[in-house]
């Protein structure tokens, strides 16, 4: 019998952090958007991330968690207000483990702890069915500028409640 994995563990978000989440965001943005974004939107995307400073404002104005293995950072999440999911990003090195589902798990906690009845997040068209398994709805679809190249990304909305963070029988 092989090894069990390491389980990943969550903490909030450090200043000191913003070098590595800045290249998670662009390796997550540059390795698994491809199949929905052109090169071009995928190098403007990943750009969002190069002003490190600024990066790092917007981490820190947000509730932002780090994911992390073994004390690494592998992924991170960060909740905009108490209702809007503004980043959620995985290292490509360990997408499919749940990374994911457990930061958006604790940001539904957190946002139902800050008031809010519905979340929403303007989901990338590679992350739709993601959100969509954890029960968000598609509400709008968008274009959106960014370092003037044109993306799209569609507006989800989850109606927060009982059993809303626990992902429960179906
Ligand atoms: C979308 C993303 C955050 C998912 O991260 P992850 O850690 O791999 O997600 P999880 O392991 O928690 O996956 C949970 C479930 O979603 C599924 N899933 C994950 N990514 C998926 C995808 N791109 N398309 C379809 N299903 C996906 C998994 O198979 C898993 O299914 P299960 O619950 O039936 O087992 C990650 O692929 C990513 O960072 N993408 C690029 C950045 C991005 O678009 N972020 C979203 C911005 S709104």
């Amino acid at each position: 019998m092989g090894q069990a994995l390491p389980k990943p563990a969550l903490r909030p978000f450090l200043a000191t952090d913003t070098p590595v989440l800045a290249a998670i965001f662009a390796a997550s943005v540059e390795e698994l958007t491809g199949e929905d974004y052109s090169e071009a939107q995928q190098q403007a995307w990943a750009g969002a991330a190069d002003d490190e400073e600024q990066f790092g404002k917007r981490l820190a104005n947000e509730l932002t968690l780090v994911a992390t293995l073994q004390n690494s950072p592998v992924g991170f999440a960060a909740l905009k207000g108490k209702d809007h999911i503004d980043m959620l990003y995985v290292h490509p090195g360990v997408v499919g483990q749940g990374v994911a589902s457990m930061l958006l798990d604790a940001l539904e906690k957190l946002a139902g702890g800050r008031g809010a009845k519905t979340l929403t997040v303007d989901a990338s068209d590679n992350a739709s069915e993601f959100f969509t398994k954890r029960g968000y709805t598609a509400t709008r679809r968008n274009t959106v500028t960014v370092n003037g190249e044109w993306l799209a990304n569609t507006t989800m909305q989850k109606t927060l409640g009982e059993g809303a963070a626990t992902g429960g029988p179906t």
